[in-house]
């Protein structure tokens, strides 16, 4: 068996210190790898495999043109690659049973080829308890590395291969801000862009402000000139991510720079389609309604992570605001933008929830009509305060109630949907539908997603469609002359 080195194992409590009087550092990723790794890698296959958020999907991005950059090919056939990478997320607990399983399959694999390298990197192997699991199940998991130090990939490699070692390199700092990684984009013309890492509001059932380090921003002039620059390659759309882009520039001490201005200039840019996901309601200001209004190349959409209807819940989950305040800035933003398409995150079965929280939220979705919403049912995360609450509610209650949530997701996304017929919107389109290859598909200047029966030719391009029938989330439409 290979001997393990650890040179940093994940440690939660470490990871929630922040020091938020600095401003945060920023350093050049690291791009240098040895000439024998060059050499032994150079033509050798991998899978990357990716769970989680678009920071995570962004992550890969950049973990693949690493692995790209040494002449290594990307396939999904887990049996002949040469490294088998699980770029993982910890958001709930489902996600990391998902890993384990995976794990599993591939023990049979591992043990017969010795040669292989099976790593795991991403949100999870911030996490001390899975990292232990792993270190004891799972002997022939080669690598493991966090969210901080994805640019070691190259040194951390070598020594895996060359001093034939189980490596584990989790740091739990606060983070920096990193500039010039190397990259690619999964997608042709759209990318995401991140503006920020890492996120300072420990609500309380989360796990992300562990995992992913304190707040950094980064300047407004980095973003744009990543804007700028995939504009020139051709892309039509960026979306603009942080955990809380309305925190923006925070970390940065300076009054200047808020997420109002860094959209505006990244609008002034003239790329075609600009998105941000995902926003705070505590942090929001009404400055950004106002710049999404004034531009239309910002489309009109918002992702509002609501949560819970009920004040009691909303303070139990450190979440700063009120449900009043919550309807305050959905009322401000249809002033301005009637017809934004708005989505949501909603928790059901927080620790202790009633049964008047959960109508809370429920008479909270009935005045809002959300065109869409991510629903959950509360994860116990270790390590985050709100696993140290006492909970009375059964299961089978949270099913339930998990249960008439989204019936009610689904009674307005679907009436949202109809008023779109006969409407003529303009689409994106990215590609032949997963589901029936005679149609295109793409995304409107809302967030609909739009099924065309059109030729190929169109993928890339922006065009007027009239919506002719709907369904609960997807649009039927033809492309108008
Ligand atoms: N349990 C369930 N859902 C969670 N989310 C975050 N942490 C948890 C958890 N412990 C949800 C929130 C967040 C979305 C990305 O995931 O709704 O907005
Ligand atoms: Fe993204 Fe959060 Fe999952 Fe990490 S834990 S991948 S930040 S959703």
């Amino acid at each position: 068996m290979n001997k393990t080195k650890i040179i940093s194992f994940p440690d939660l409590q470490k990871a929630a210190k922040r020091q938020l009087k600095n401003i945060p550092d920023i350093r050049e990723a690291n791009k240098l790898a040895s000439k024998r790794l060059k050499e032994y890698l150079a033509g050798k296959s991998y899978c990357l495999f990716t769970s989680g958020c678009q920071a995570n999907v962004r992550d890969s991005e950049i973990i693949k043109a690493y692995l790209d950059n040494l002449n290594m090919k990307q396939i999904e056939d887990v049996n002949t690659a040469s490294l088998i990478l699980f770029n993982t997320c910890a958001i709930r607990e489902n996600a990391e049973t998902k890993i384990y399983g995976e794990l599993g399959h591939l023990k049979p694999l591992a043990l017969n080829d010795k040669d292989k390298i099976i790593g795991i990197c991403g949100c999870m192997a911030q996490e001390e308890k899975p990292i232990t699991y792993i270190k004891e199940k799972f002997p022939f998991v080669r690598l493991i590395f966090g969210t901080h130090n994805i640019d070691d990939i190259y040194s951390l490699l070598d020594e895996v291969i060359f001093n034939d070692e189980r490596l584990i390199d989790v740091p739990s700092i606060e983070g920096s801000v990193v500039e010039n990684y190397p990259s690619t984009r999964f997608e042709k013309y759209k990318a995401f862009v991140n503006i920020m890492y890492g996120c300072d509001n420990f609500c309380t059932y989360c796990i992300v402000p562990y995992t992913r380090g304190r707040q950094r921003s980064r300047s407004i002039e980095s973003v744009v000139n990543e804007v700028i620059s995939l504009k020139e390659q051709g892309y039509k759309e960026v979306t603009l991510l942080g955990q809380n882009v309305n925190a923006y520039g925070v970390d940065l001490k300076d009054e200047n720079i808020t997420f109002a201005k860094l959209l505006e200039e990244v609008a002034k840019t003239g790329i075609e389609r600009v998105r941000f996901t995902t926003s705070h309601p505590a942090y929001f200001t009404l400055d950004v309604f106002d710049v999404m209004a004034k531009y239309p190349n910002i489309m009109k959409a918002l992702h509002l992570p609501l949560q819970s209807g009920s004040d009691n819940i909303l303070l139990r989950m450190n979440r700063h605001y009120t449900n009043e305040k919550y309807l305050y800035l959905v009322d401000e933003l249809r002033k301005r933008i009637p017809d934004i398409y708005l989505t949501t995150d909603i928790i059901v079965g927080f620790p202790n929830e009633t049964d008047e929280d959960f109508e809370k939220t429920i008479e909270l979705c009935n005045k809002v009509k959300f065109d869409n919403a991510f629903t959950f049912i509360y994860s116990k995360r270790d390590g985050t305060p709100a696993a140290k609450m006492q909970d009375k509610i059964s299961d089978k209650t949270k099913s339930e109630r998990f249960s008439i949530l989204q019936q009610t997701i689904d009674k307005y996304a679907t009436i949202n949907a109809q008023n779109m017929v006969n409407k003529t919107v303009e689409v994106l389109f990215d590609g032949v539908s997963k589901r029936d290859k005679n149609m295109i598909s793409g995304y409107d200047n809302y967030f609909h997603l739009v099924h065309v029966k059109a030729n190929p030719s169109i993928i890339g391009k922006i065009l007027k469609v009239k919506i002719v029938s709907s369904h609960t989330y997807s649009l039927i439409g033809e492309i108008c002359d």
